[in-house]
Order: structure tokens, then C-alpha cells, then sequence
């Protein structure tokens, strides 16, 4: 019997149906940069405020051009990211699609998630680079689109669960806030968790604290913009040399797989809490198992990963990269490491998982 193989045909309509798949994701690839274009142009805020709109009217009262507002417009209706209507010829938004790309405090909101994405698109020849090389990609060498759509993507996320959900489920720790608790952020970026803690725990002071510091003075004007300045200070340091302390309560939000000593920053912040003290940690949702990442939610984390954490971690001591979808198993192996006797899930979004670690 002989053991060649015959070549296996590919099936024409399969074929043509990952062909068109694509076509959707080409489309949607651009439509990054066009939300991005709508957003910092106010073109669906004026939709959204104005109501539906001829392209001539929407570029007058946004200031633009409308040969350009016109073809935009056609790239939205066709994508569902605004509605069209032959009858008149206007274009307008969905109470819905009104929200998501309008509402900076609807938990839907998402001109952030698609700024984040295009910044790392942008960034992408220099990953490339580094694909090769293996070497890493600071946090802090990317544009500024990946460090303001970061904190747009995470703010309506915090806003929704953080006080609400993910404090009350760890174990006395909004008790302690309460009545008076010295916290520490850590890898706060532009500071939204911090301002926010510290506006719903006005007995309490606050310490954010990241690596970058551009990012730092940006977290110090948006607490000023909260009024909350006087509670709160931030330090551009390490995760494994931020000062004070000790500390009720340490929080990282979204940045401990970012960090290319987990374990060194873990042993850190034991050392700087109290021994009754908690360090809570949100990480993105991620099962152990890599194919239970095999999901919407699981594809654009591991894209981000590709081009955000991992290049994050590997520029920095031991690069760990833990990557984005590291999973509760892996991140109970650097809690433990570092000394943390007691962890466990706490709280979970679709997009978070939220851990309780205590010495
Ligand atoms: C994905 S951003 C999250 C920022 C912020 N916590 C938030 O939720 O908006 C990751 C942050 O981790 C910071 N970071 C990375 N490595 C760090 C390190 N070793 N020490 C302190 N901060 C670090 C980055 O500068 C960046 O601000």
C-alpha cells in the first residue's frame, strides 16, 4: 500500500466563506481608525446630540469637511455603527449605538477599546521588529493613543463594578476604606481607579503609583479635576519600589501580567502591606487553559497581549510575560511565590477577574 497522500482539494465554499470573513475583518480592521476619526471629531456626539443628519449638515455643525463626512458616513451605516435613512438621506444613531460611542460613563462605552486598538496597530512595525528579535516594547515608548485609550477603554469598567461590586467582595476591606485606609495603587497609568476609590472613601488616602511617568502626571491632573488632590499623592516608581506604607490595602488594576517581575513587584507589596492587610487584583478574564480563550473576548486579549503585554514585560528585569490571558492558576503561582498565603477569586466580569491575595 503505498504511503503518499493525495493532496487534500480545499472546498471551494469554504474557501469563499473565509474569504469573506476576512472582507468583514478588513472592514472592521479599518473601521478602528474611523471610530477614532468619529470620536475625536465629534461626529457622533453632533449625530448624537442633533439627531439625524444630512452628510452637508453634520460636516457644518462639526466644522468639517463634508466630502469626507459623507464617505465616512456611508463606512459607518454600512458597519451598523450608525443608521442611514434612503427616504431622507439622513444618518443617525440608535439609541443604543448612541450610548456605546457617546456615553463616557455607560459600562457600554467604547471609543476607548477601539483608541487602545488603533494605537497598537500604529505601533505594530516596531513589535514586528521585536517579533524577530525578541526583545521588548515599553509601555511607555507607545503613542499616546495606547495610554489615553487604556484609561477610556478601563474607566466605564471601574465605574460600573469597582465600588459597587468588586470592593464588597473581598473580606472587610470596604469597612477599613470607610473608616480611614491608607491604599496604594500600583501601575495606576493615568490614575481612573485611584480618583474613583478615592471619591467614594472620603476618609481614606491614596498613593498611585507607575513606572511611566507621563502617565503619573496625567493621574495628577485628573485628580485635581475630581477635587481629590488632597487625599490623594502619586509617585512615579516601580512596582517593586513604590514608598509608604504600610499599607490596608494594595490594588493593581490590569497590569501585573504587564510587569516583567510579577513576583519581584508581589514580594513587594507584602513587604509594604500590613499584616492584616489585603492586596486585591484585577487581571482580564482568562481561563487556564489556552483554548478556553478561544472566545471574542479571549481573541482581542491575546492580540493586545501580542502587541502590548508581552513587549511590555519582556522590555523590562526577568520578563516573565505572563501575557494578558494568563489565567487564575498562573497568577496563584506568582501570589504564592512571592509568600501570599491565602488567594482566591473574588469577583469576575466578562472582561476581569478580580483576586483577593492576603500575607
Ligand atoms: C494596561 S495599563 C493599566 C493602567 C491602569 N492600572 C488602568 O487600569 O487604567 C498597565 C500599566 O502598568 C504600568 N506598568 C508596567 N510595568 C510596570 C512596573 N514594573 N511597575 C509599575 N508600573 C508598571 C504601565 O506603565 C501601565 O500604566
Amino acid at each position: 500500500m503505498s504511503m503518499v497522500q493525495e493532496a487534500v482539494q480545499p472546498d471551494g465554499d469554504k474557501l469563499m466563506q473565509f474569504v469573506f470573513r476576512a472582507v468583514d475583518e478588513v472592514g472592521a480592521t479599518l473601521n478602528a481608525a474611523l471610530v477614532v476619526i468619529g470620536d475625536k471629531l465629534g461626529l457622533y456626539r453632533a449625530l448624537a446630540d442633533g439627531g439625524p443628519q444630512s452628510p452637508a449638515e453634520l460636516a457644518r455643525s462639526t466644522e468639517t469637511s463634508e466630502r469626507y463626512v459623507r464617505e465616512w458616513l456611508n463606512a459607518q451605516a454600512a458597519g451598523g455603527f450608525v443608521d442611514y435613512d434612503p427616504d431622507s438621506g439622513r444618518y443617525g444613531l440608535e439609541p443604543e449605538q448612541a450610548v456605546a460611542l457617546t456615553d463616557a460613563d455607560s459600562p457600554a462605552y467604547l471609543p476607548g477599546f477601539f483608541q487602545i486598538a488603533l494605537g497598537s496597530v500604529i505601533d505594530s512595525p516596531a513589535i514586528l521588529d521585536r517579533v524577530r528579535t525578541g526583545d521588548g516594547f515599553g509601555w511607555h515608548e507607545h503613542v499616546h493613543d495606547v495610554h489615553e485609550g487604556c484609561e477610556r477603554f478601563f474607566r466605564p469598567g471601574y465605574n460600573a463594578h469597582l465600588i459597587a461590586e468588586w470592593l464588597p467582595a473581598l473580606d472587610g476591606v470596604v469597612d477599613r476604606l470607610e473608616h480611614g485606609a491608607v491604599v496604594a495603587d500600583v501601575g495606576c497609568g493615568h490614575g481612573a481607579s485611584t480618583v474613583l476609590m478615592a471619591q467614594a472613601f472620603p476618609r481614606s488616602t491614596f498613593v498611585g503609583s507607575d513606572y511611566h511617568d507621563q502617565s503619573i502626571a496625567t493621574a495628577a491632573e485628573r485628580a485635581r479635576e475630581a477635587g481629590v488632590e488632597a487625599r490623594v499623592s502619586f509617585q512615579a516608581a516601580p512596582a517593586s519600589g513604590y514608598g509608604g506604607g504600610p499599607y490596608d490595602l494594595v490594588t493593581m488594576f490590569d497590569c501585573l501580567h504587564d510587569m516583567g517581575d510579577p513576583v519581584g513587584a508581589a514580594r513587594h507589596v507584602r513587604s509594604t502591606l500590613k499584616p492584616d492587610g489585603t492586596w486585591m487584583i484585577v487581571e482580564p478574564n482568562a481561563g487556564d487553559r489556552t483554548e478556553d480563550n478561544f472566545n471574542p473576548v479571549g481573541r482581542a486579549f491575546y492580540a493586545f497581549s501580542t502587541l502590548l503585554c508581552t513587549p511590555a514585560s519582556l522590555s523590562q528585569d526577568v520578563g516573565l510575560a505572563l501575557g494578558a490571558q494568563a489565567g487564575e492558576a498562573r497568577i496563584g503561582d506568582v501570589v504564592r511565590a512571592a509568600g501570599f498565603t491565602r488567594f482566591r477569586r473574588a469577583a469576575e466580569t466578562p472582561f476581569n477577574l478580580v483576586f483577593e491575595a492576603r500575607p
